[in-house]
């Protein structure tokens, strides 16, 4: 392909892009294939000659767009979202073009810069201290697993990268019954061993109880083991709920343990004023991660990690070849030392282009509108007398179940639930997922899709409505 057919093809694809996130919501959420439909469709191997690219583009709309899950679409209410926005994908195309590998000041200079000062912004609008310094990650897992690192280096005065474990003596990291599999996949990762996790239970809003951690510490302690961090979500996955952070914190300062708190859905709606409190105690937390990628429009992938000790950091993950060296090393920021991965993605650039055409007005005013249209759910589900709310709704997650009031029988209710979501699922028409809350069969829906409006909820809500009335006919 030369410069002139770039161009030229370039152009169709715009038109191809602007069309698709136009007619996104027409799509069946949810594609009609079975495991290997589309594997199936693939040669087993490279082709060995050139092949033009008219041909490609009609695979991939012929292969490839029947088998894609439509994330984008309004009707996709499941997990959390990874919504994101027009100038977010136009700084992914100047990103993807310029080809830049951003590891070290000198290998993009402006990169790094603005990744500085995209991290700056971030942590005001939020509301962190200004004592948080923060870099660009991946994802929410990753920068988890540095916090776990970090701690774990702070805690053995660096031995554990020199010597790696020795002895006998446990560390231990606290989480809540409610915490994401990420903290446990970094407690793994990072040598601590998950024998060494301790879930901590949670009261009736499925948030941490800060007794039973204050409990499992001085359990830990009098067997001798080492309580080195602490992990406090604010906005569980199951049910965005809230560990109370100041009590956190000061069970955390008290037994010199590290605090990580893991914001990576809600953190976005620390850029509400009225929803700061959810951050009360976040001066006294050593690290902090929120994924503008999943509701602050921005494409995945871009994780915010921010950490009070940047030396610390720095520390835990520096490494310095010959050939990596630069004349300005004592000068700049090398983010390639701030995590895990030496080559690292322009992702400050989306960011950029987000929080300037948004405004921070506009931004406020997307969130507030999607913790509208979820109260305004809330307040159906809650007067509907075959629905029942499972978990309070602090934010855009509603966690309810059909529940008619002839069936009592928990069993009878998980299954008639289980049904009602795979039937849902299959339609394609909304898109939704579940999980466990005092072991009962959830049902999930999340209102953040970048352009959710009243219709569309009004159009899932009665749908489910419908779906759960034929159930039971
Ligand atoms: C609270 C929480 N933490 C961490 C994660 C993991 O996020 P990521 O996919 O960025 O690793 C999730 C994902 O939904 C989450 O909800």
């Amino acid at each position: 392909m030369d410069s002139n057919q770039f161009r030229k093809e370039a152009h169709k694809l715009v038109d191809w892009m602007a069309d698709y996130l136009e007619e996104v919501e027409d799509y069946p959420v949810k594609p009609d294939v079975e495991p290997g439909d589309i594997s199936r469709q693939l040669p087993e191997s490279a082709p060995e000659e050139s092949e033009p690219f008219e041909d490609m583009f009609e695979d991939f709309e012929e292969i490839i767009m029947p088998g894609m899950t439509h994330w984008e679409s309004p009707y996709f209410m499941g997990y959390f979202p990874a919504n994101k926005s027009y100038p977010s994908v136009l700084a992914e195309m100047l990103t993807a073009t310029l080809g830049a590998q951003c590891m070290s000041w000198l290998t993009s200079p402006a990169a790094t810069e603005l990744e500085e000062r995209m991290m700056e912004w971030l942590r005001d609008l939020i509301g962190l201290p200004e004592t948080f310094t923060g870099v660009i990650e991946d994802t929410a897992s990753t920068s988890t697993l540095c916090a776990l690192l970090m701690a774990r280096e702070q805690v053995t005065d660096f031995q554990v990268n020199e010597h790696g474990f020795s002895g006998d003596q446990k560390h231990t990291v606290y989480c809540s019954s409610e915490t994401h599999s990420s903290i446990e996949k970094g407690v793994k990762i990072a040598g601590f061993g998950r024998q060494n996790l301790r879930k901590i239970a949670v009261d009736e809003t499925f948030a941490m109880k800060p007794e039973a951690l204050e409990k499992a510490i001085r359990q830990d302690l009098e067997k001798g083991c080492n309580p080195t961090a602490v992990v406090a979500t604010i906005g569980t996955t199951g049910s965005t709920a809230i560990d109370p952070l100041e009590e956190i914190a000061n069970i955390c300062s008290k037994y010199d343990v590290f605090l990580h708190v893991d914001a990576a859905y809600a953190g976005t709606a620390l850029l509400l004023p009225e929803k700061r409190w959810m951050n009360e105690g976040i001066e006294h937390a050593d690290s902090f991660v929120f994924n503008p990628h999943k509701w602050m429009f921005t494409n995945f992938d871009c994780s915010a990690f921010y950490v009070q000790d940047e030396a610390l950091l720095v520390r835990t993950f520096e490494i310095m070849p010959e050939y990596l060296k630069t004349p300005e090393d004592q000068r700049v920021k090398n983010y390639r030392d701030w995590g895990i991965p030496l080559g690292r993605r322009f992702r400050a650039l989306k960011l950029w282009f987000v929080m300037r055409s948004f405004g921070v007005e506009g931004l406020q005013n997307k969130i507030r509108h999607h913790i509208r249209l979820a109260e305004d759910l809330t307040n159906k589900i809650e007067e509907h007398k075959e629905f029942e709310l499972l978990a309070p709704v602090p934010l855009n997650t509603i966690c309810f179940r059909f529940h008619p009031p002839y069936i009592s029988d928990e069993q009878k209710l998980d299954e008639l639930n289980e049904k009602l979501l795979n039937q849902i699922q299959e339609s394609g028409k909304v898109f939704l997922t579940h999980t466990k809350l005092e072991d009962r069969y959830t049902i999930r829906i999340v209102l953040g899709n970048t352009n959710l409006e009243h219709h569309h909820v009004e159009k899932a809500w009665q749908f489910i409505q419908d779906r759960a009335g034929n159930l039971i006919e």
